[in-house]
């Protein structure tokens, strides 16, 4: 049996240049794994919580030293022995060791890095990869890709304030050629715009006349690399209702679905405004997506399913804290007919774990960003070399 032998944590930084927590574990056998944390701009109240030194001043108060000496000196101790392949032991011992209910006590940040890196080692001492390692099922679908090529909101310096604008392509027979045709719509769009600065999901964000202004030359990007829009890319949003200054309307959204291609909204409405969710949900038929409404939480997902707020979720493990608990929402999720979108953190890292957690889990989607910065490609590219080990038995989820 290969036991955790001792678990060392850091501070490292992420990809907005702040400070994050990276955690590594060691095995009896003396092999090692990391993992590092992400960390988001536009965070939920019903988030886990984040442990960050706001006295601190040597790091403008971001620096995560009392997450990392939570690692090194009680996280280390009571993991100590317990098998490696033992993940529901591991989270188990690592949510009573806190006790709260969003992980204030030792940093969500913390305990996350913890979970993660220990699943990674698991794998690396069963030698199969993280992905097979984290699944219960035999056969794997690559995830339908939601790609953030203009960046708004809290994520740039630019005057949208909708947060992200995204492209789904459709109906394709593969991972690699769904990162084709993204390919050729980021192109074309660079090329139509002066200003190529990207923002923190590597979408460019230069200024805009409006929201439609963004979307309309989306739309002719789409044209210009010769696909159909909606058929075969189609467009989706995360407005991040949260930060909004002004809210909009229900009407606001049935006439963008109405206009434009848009097949998915995320989060449109605040996250504890239930009513409006659950009416716009009924008043059409594309993918709803709750993010800071359910923040990867079960009670919160529970809700949701029998209001019918939503009909899919956005997956962050730092939401919740811990791999097990975030196995357990998408499990509910699906045995509920809601799609798993897994998804990065506007402040991300080369961590590629989420990849990994998108095919064991079968989910339709990942979203991760543009196709600019390493911290997003590293997932796609994760994604293109488990497309190539699966070979023939390589499908991408449908919709
Ligand atoms: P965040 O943004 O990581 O800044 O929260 C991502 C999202 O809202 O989906
Ligand atoms: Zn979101």
């Amino acid at each position: 049996m290969v036991k955790i032998k001792n678990i060392k944590s850091r501070q490292v930084f992420d990809s907005r240049g702040n400070p994050t927590l990276e955690a590594e574990v060691f095995s009896s056998n003396n092999t090692s794994a990391f993992s590092i944390v992400p960390s988001g701009a536009s965070t939920g109240t019903h988030e886990a919580f984040e442990l960050r030194d706001n006295n601190n001043k040597d790091y403008l108060g971001k620096s995560v030293f009392n997450a990392v000496s939570n690692v090194n000196n009680i996280i280390a101790k009571a993991l100590k022995n317990i098998n490696i392949d033992d993940q529901s032991k591991i989270d188990k011992t690592l949510i009573e060791l806190d006790g709260t209910d969003q992980k204030q006590k030792l940093g969500a940040n913390a305990i996350l890095a913890v979970s993660m890196a220990c699943c990674k080692l698991a794998a690396i001492e069963k030698k199969i990869p993280l992905f097979k390692y984290l699944s219960k099922n035999k056969d794997f679908l690559l995830p339908i890709p939601l790609l953030n090529i203009i960046n708004g909101g809290s994520h740039a310096n630019n005057n949208l304030d909708i947060q992200e604008f995204m492209i789904r392509p459709e109906n394709t027979n593969s991972f690699s050629e769904a990162i084709r045709r993204s390919f050729l719509v980021i192109q074309n769009l660079k090329k139509m715009l002066s200003n190529t600065n990207v923002g923190d999901e590597g979408g460019f964000a230069p200024d805009f006349k409006s929201n439609e202004e963004a979307i309309e030359i989306i739309i002719k990007s789409i044209e210009k690399s010769g696909f159909k829009p909606e058929k075969d890319i189609s467009i989706c949003l995360d407005i991040a209702a949260n930060e909004l200054k002004e809210p909009k309307s229900i009407d606001y959204y049935l006439n963008l679905i109405k206009n434009y291609p848009i097949k998915s909204i995320e989060d449109p409405f605040s996250e504890d405004d239930w009513d409006s969710w659950k009416k716009l949900t009924k008043k059409t038929n594309i993918q709803i997506v709750g993010d800071d409404l359910f923040a990867t939480n079960k009670n919160r997902l529970n809700k949701g399913i029998n209001e019918k707020s939503a009909n899919s979720i956005l997956i962050k493990p730092n939401q919740i804290g811990t791999v097990s608990e975030t196995l357990d929402v998408i499990d509910l999720a699906k045995k509920n007919n809601f799609k798993t979108i897994i998804s990065h953190r506007s402040g991300d890292s080369e961590d590629t774990f989420i990849a990994d957690l998108s095919v064991a889990t079968n989910s339709s989607q990942i979203k991760t960003g543009s196709l600019a910065r390493s911290e997003r490609v590293s997932k796609y590219n994760r994604l293109l070399r488990i497309e190539d080990a699966l070979g023939n038995s390589a499908k991408i989820a449908k919709i």
